[in-house]
């Protein structure tokens, strides 16, 4: 999952259509620049192949403006109970970063149990994630945060991952210089991380 930070608007569809050219497309468009929800409905409006979510999801708010917007899926650094009732109630599929066993435990009270590991390499990378496959073992992970094209494969690997996040498949420069054939190029190369 592709974690994207937009500063403007008209980067949204060539990055998006660059994405999926090259496989990718679950793109998660974080609420972190106020171009964001801009660059969702945009997205959702004309790029039919890629499904767009929502990242940075932090409050009810969020999560409710993002869906406007066409998020058809929310990722969120942690989660409280507010959060997941309101994603509950807008039948809005969410990914919440957890990085504790007590954490795990309250998303799992929640009903919640494919959960982002962030930040995944900071709080313990793919020994965390083994020590988790005991206790945890109904519970599936997308590592994000520091995860690059050479740990993501030792990550892919373990049966509790199902997917990784990161900002590396839309680099800041890349877009500037709108080479999106780079994103294309890197978008590919993910697609076969997992099995290397
Ligand atoms: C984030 O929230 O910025 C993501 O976890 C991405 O982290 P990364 O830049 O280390 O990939």
């Amino acid at each position: 999952i592709p974690v994207i930070v937009l500063h403007e608007v008209r980067h949204a569809v060539p990055l998006a259509r660059a994405l999926v050219a090259g496989g990718i497309r679950m793109l998660e468009i974080t609420l972190r620049t106020p171009q964001a929800l801009q660059a969702m409905r945009a997205i959702a409006a004309e790029v039919p192949q890629a499904v767009v979510g929502a990242g940075t999801v932090r409050q009810a708010a969020d999560a409710e403006a993002a869906q406007r917007a066409g998020a058809r899926f929310a990722v969120s650094p942690g989660l409280t109970p507010a959060l997941a009732r309101a994603c509950r109630a807008l039948a809005l599929p969410l990914l919440p970063g957890v990085a504790t066993a007590s954490e795990i435990m309250a998303a799992q009270d929640e009903g919640l149990n494919a959960l982002k590991f962030f930040p995944a390499m900071q709080a313990g990378g793919t020994a965390m994630l083994r020590a988790w496959q005991g206790p945890f073992a109904d519970v599936l992970f997308c590592p994000t945060g520091g995860v690059q094209p050479d740990n993501a494969p030792q990550l892919l690997a373990l049966p509790n991952v199902a997917c990784v996040g990161g900002s590396w498949l839309a680099p800041a420069a890349a877009l500037e210089r709108g080479d999106w054939a780079q994103v294309t190029a890197l978008a590919r190369a993910a697609c076969s991380l997992r099995g290397l």
